[in-house]
């Protein structure tokens, strides 16, 4: 079968449960744990690959939402004004140290660095309950990885560099200077987060964070989705949750 078949008749399958209540009945048979911390809100240690500016800016206000932060860097050192600015809840490390101390991990590095990351983290960050996607691949900046990624959809080629990771791909289409202030809007008012993911519980607990930093999240399929997770897409920039959901169904 085709690839465009397959991702077709993947993001049906997606809707169709959705829409009969399977997906619903996923999220509550997800372990207990894991949804005590989704429903709760409790602190999830949160390790970013990438501290740059999408990784300092969403560790920044999960820090400030209450979670415990590793922000790492190859050069740890440098991070020492940004953790010293936010607070206790802030650290710094390597990246190795954010994947050993975090629950959730954030990737927040240009494209090109994610074979590497693949090849270092894979099986630690299959371990996690979500490894949350914020990169793009983009050919220019990244080479031909990103050109091969583009090809696959960036949903698939980052599962395909991760085999076994919980992953979500979210924030990929949004300045990362417009978060805190898009955060801040009144409920109702809220900026949507469209997002694409194949597992449930890594999506609820996603759909948390998204949450407690002020913002709306809105699922929009499984990871073959991910393609449309980028800069230059219909879905990319502000929109609210319903202005997702239009998007969504003019797309194939
Ligand atoms: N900027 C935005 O508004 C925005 C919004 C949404 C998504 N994105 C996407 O998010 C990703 C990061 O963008 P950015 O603008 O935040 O980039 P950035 O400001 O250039 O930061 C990149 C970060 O990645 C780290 N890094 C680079 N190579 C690495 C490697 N091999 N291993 C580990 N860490 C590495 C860098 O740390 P060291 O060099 O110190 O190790 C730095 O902290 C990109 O894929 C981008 O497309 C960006």
């Amino acid at each position: 079968m085709a690839q465009d078949q397959l991702i077709d008749r993947g993001r049906r399958d997606f809707f169709r449960m959705a829409a009969s209540g399977t997906a619903l009945l996923a999220l509550a048979a997800t372990p207990l744990a894991a949804l005590a911390q989704t429903t709760s809100g409790a602190p999830l240690k949160i390790g970013t690959i990438g501290a740059g500016r999408i990784g300092s800016t969403l560790g920044t206000l999960w820090a400030k939402a209450g979670h415990p932060v590793m922000f790492s860097s190859r050069h740890p050192e440098e991070l020492k004004g940004l953790v010293d600015g936010i607070g206790p809840l802030a650290r710094a490390g390597t990246p190795a140290e954010a994947v050993a101390f975090a629950d959730i991990v954030l990737l927040a590095v240009p494209y090109r660095a994610m074979p590497q990351i693949g090849h270092d983290f894979a099986h630690d960050l299959a371990a996690k309950a979500l490894v949350l996607d914020a990169t793009n691949p983009m050919a220019r900046r990244d080479g031909e990885v990103a050109v091969q990624a583009r090809e696959k959809g960036a949903g698939v080629a980052a599962a395909e560099l991760l085999p076994g990771a919980h992953l979500v791909r979210a924030f990929n289409a949004i300045g990362s200077a417009r978060l805190p202030e898009d955060g801040k809007r009144p409920q109702g008012e809220r900026i949507g987060m469209p997002m694409a993911g194949d597992d449930a519980k890594a999506l609820a607990l996603a759909s948390n964070l998204v949450r407690e930093i002020g913002l709306e999240p809105v699922v929009v399929g499984p990871l073959t989705m991910g393609k449309y997770l980028l800069p230059g897409t219909p879905l990319a920039g502000e929109h609210t949750p319903e202005q997702i959901r239009e998007i969504l169904a003019t797309l194939k």
